[in-house]
């Protein structure tokens, strides 16, 4: 019995011994900070338990040390006290990768930091919807939409409200505009062809495929681009100017807000009022810039390069903008004076158009959408495993990389995007001879 006790009272002390030794039982506190260690020590942190010297010194031979006394090391060890642990180092796991703390990354049109957050490592991103957005391209790609998608470069790393902002820029039309009358057309429908390609029929006189940048002036580009092809089909070649869409968006300032946007029936009648100089004169910036051209001026106190036409003098004027009605006068329009303008609503998904024949997919969580004026130069249909379609060929303004060499195909005859409802043409005034005739009559 007697050898027994001693036993269960040697392991008892044992589990104090170690109990202390891990701090277990003993509440941390400054207990040896105010009188020092060790050397002679005479209180009550220094009494001795079980096999120490002193209840501090074993008590702060510990890993967590920061309530011991300060020269435990060098004076009860007589040695140097082990170097701090190193900091953890502290890094942010995101996507796959390893991002320490403070650092920036960038991902398509967010910026996200390697922040601390309540002791955790977390990447804070912005929130911004993106142009593009891969969900929505690998879905067109992968369902059968008629169309497919891909990651325009330029459009990578911006924000969908950049895109709406100053990708597009045509104002919705006002209502009064939108009960304006469309023409009435008489003609025969098979008189209309199957396909039609402006480019075909008049070649060498329909503008390129433009890049309007960073600036919403679709409503400056298309008007432009619409009537230097028509001064270029209805004059025969007389005249073949490339209209300055810059001089609109420098100075058809009334009501128009230049590269944050404008109304395509203001456009119309400055061309009407006043007149635009060419391109060589006033070449496009992408930028709203100064207003360097006299309102009631001619080519030549414009200083723009003499044109060919020995007959021009006055600035490029056309006669009132008119609207076209549905589908079938859209396209006997095209086919008797050359492309037209439209307006259409941009979703999305038409960012990352690459080529098919567009449909909105309803695709993404942002239902956000712009107003965008195009240029239709023709149609036509299509079979395939997706059905019978027929579609117009558009020309837009994002450059040659976009779309198919920067035009798109969407589907025509039900309004797709709005796209035929507010239809525009113009007739341009050719400078002829009669034309400079009739002014000598009626100054
Ligand atoms: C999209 O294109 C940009 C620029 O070419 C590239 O940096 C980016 O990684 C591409 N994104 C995807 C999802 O392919
Ligand atoms: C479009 O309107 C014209 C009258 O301007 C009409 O003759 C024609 O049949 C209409 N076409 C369609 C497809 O409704």
């Amino acid at each position: 019995m007697g050898k027994f006790n001693l036993v269960v009272t040697i392991l008892s002390l044992l589990a104090i011994s170690q109990a202390v030794r891990h701090g277990l039982d003993i509440p941390k506190g400054p207990y040896c900070s105010k009188v020092g260690c060790c050397d002679s020590r005479q209180d009550e942190c220094s009494a001795p338990l079980l096999d120490t010297l002193c209840y501090c010194d074993e008590f702060c031979d510990r890993d967590v040390s920061e309530d011991c006394c300060p020269d435990f090391w060098t004076v009860c060890r007589h040695e140097l006290p082990p170097p701090p642990d190193p900091a953890p180092i502290k890094t942010c796991h995101h996507d796959g990768n390893y991002y320490l703390k403070g650092k920036e990354v960038k991902f398509n049109c967010n910026i996200c930091k390697c922040e601390e957050v309540n002791g955790r490592m977390e990447m804070l991103c912005d929130q911004n919807e993106c142009i593009i957005n891969t969900d929505i391209m690998s879905s067109v790609n992968q369902l059968s939409y008629g169309w497919t998608a891909s990651n325009h470069s330029e459009f990578w790393g911006r924000t969908l409200n950049d895109g709406i902002r100053l990708r597009l820029g045509t104002f919705e039309p006002h209502r009064f505009v939108l009960n304006m009358n469309p023409v009435k057309k008489i003609y025969s429908l098979d008189s209309i062809p199957k396909t039609f390609d402006a480019d075909d029929v008049w070649p060498g006189k329909i503008t390129r495929v433009q890049d309007q940048g960073w600036c919403g002036s679709s409503w400056a580009i298309s008007t432009a681009a619409v009537a230097s092809d028509r001064f270029a089909i209805i004059s025969r070649g007389l005249e073949e100017p490339h209209l300055s869409a810059q001089h609109l968006l420098s100075c058809n300032n009334r009501g128009q807000q230049s590269c944050n946007g404008g109304y395509l029936d203001k456009a119309w009648m400055f061309l009407k009022k006043f007149g635009v100089v060419n391109e060589e004169c006033l070449p496009y910036t992408g930028s709203t810039g100064k207003c360097g051209i006299p309102v009631n001026g001619n080519l030549l106190t414009a200083r723009c390069i003499p044109p060919e036409n020995k007959y021009r003098k006055d600035y490029y004027r056309t006669a009132p903008a008119y609207r076209l009605g549905n589908e079938t006068d859209i396209m006997f329009e095209i086919m008797k004076s050359g492309p037209v303008q439209a307006t259409m609503k941009v979703f999305q998904d038409f960012y990352m158009y690459k080529g098919g024949i567009y449909k909105n997919t309803h695709l993404g969580e942002s239902h956000r959408t712009g107003y965008h004026s195009v240029r239709i130069v023709g149609w036509g249909e299509e079979s395939t495993y997706t059905g019978h379609k027929k579609f117009w060929k558009v020309a837009n303004s994002w450059g040659h990389m976009w779309g198919e060499n920067g035009y798109f195909k969407i589907e025509r005859g039900i309004n797709e995007c709005e796209i035929e409802s507010f239809v525009l043409a113009a007739w341009p005034r050719i400078a002829d001879k009669s034309n400079n005739k009739h002014r000598k009559q009626n100054p």
